[in-house]
């Protein structure tokens, strides 16, 4: 992001982050691939980061802790995608079944509230046609989705 965020609000990300950060099961998310040479766990960070870069930089009134553990957990699906190499139908694939299956996770593991879930049900959006982000913390995040995506798929090598 070309904003970095101020001492002030990087001591809130982390704070923000360190339950969702600390955990195992996200901590495995080291060992699965994104894109190019990115893992998953940095790719979320990434997301959060800039999710949260553009709510400090334009002073949107957001929930924080909605925003960060949504995008923290938003590709908590829990593979290596890269490895499927079973033969789906077009809508069984992973791009469009990820996000609800990350949601379940979320909840399951984190109780996440109906807010949070929306933000990591909705990030597909527009692949996910009828899943439309309908709260400001799910549009800076599926935004911030695609900036990130968009980079690392770019930078791959
Ligand atoms: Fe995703
Ligand atoms: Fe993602």
């Amino acid at each position: 992001m070309i904003i970095p965020l101020s001492k002030k609000h990087t001591r809130s990300f982390n704070r923000l982050a360190y339950r969702v950060r600390s955990h195992h099961k996200v901590q495995d998310m080291k060992g699965y691939i994104q894109h190019g040479n990115v893992s998953v766990y940095d790719h979320v960070n990434a997301v959060a980061h800039t999710a949260y870069t553009i709510a400090c930089a334009l002073k949107l009134k957001v929930d924080e802790k909605v925003l960060i553990e949504g995008a923290l957990l938003h590709d908590f699906f829990g593979y290596d995608w890269h490895n499927d190499k079973v033969k789906r139908r077009f809508f069984d694939m992973h791009g469009f079944t990820h996000a609800r299956r990350a949601a379940d996770r979320a909840v399951k593991h984190f109780n996440v509230d109906l807010r949070t879930r929306h933000v990591i049900e909705s990030h597909m959006w527009p692949l996910t046609l009828r899943s439309l982000p309908r709260s400001r913390e799910a549009v800076i995040v599926c935004i911030a989705d695609k900036i990130v995506s968009l980079k690392e798929t770019l930078l791959r090598r």
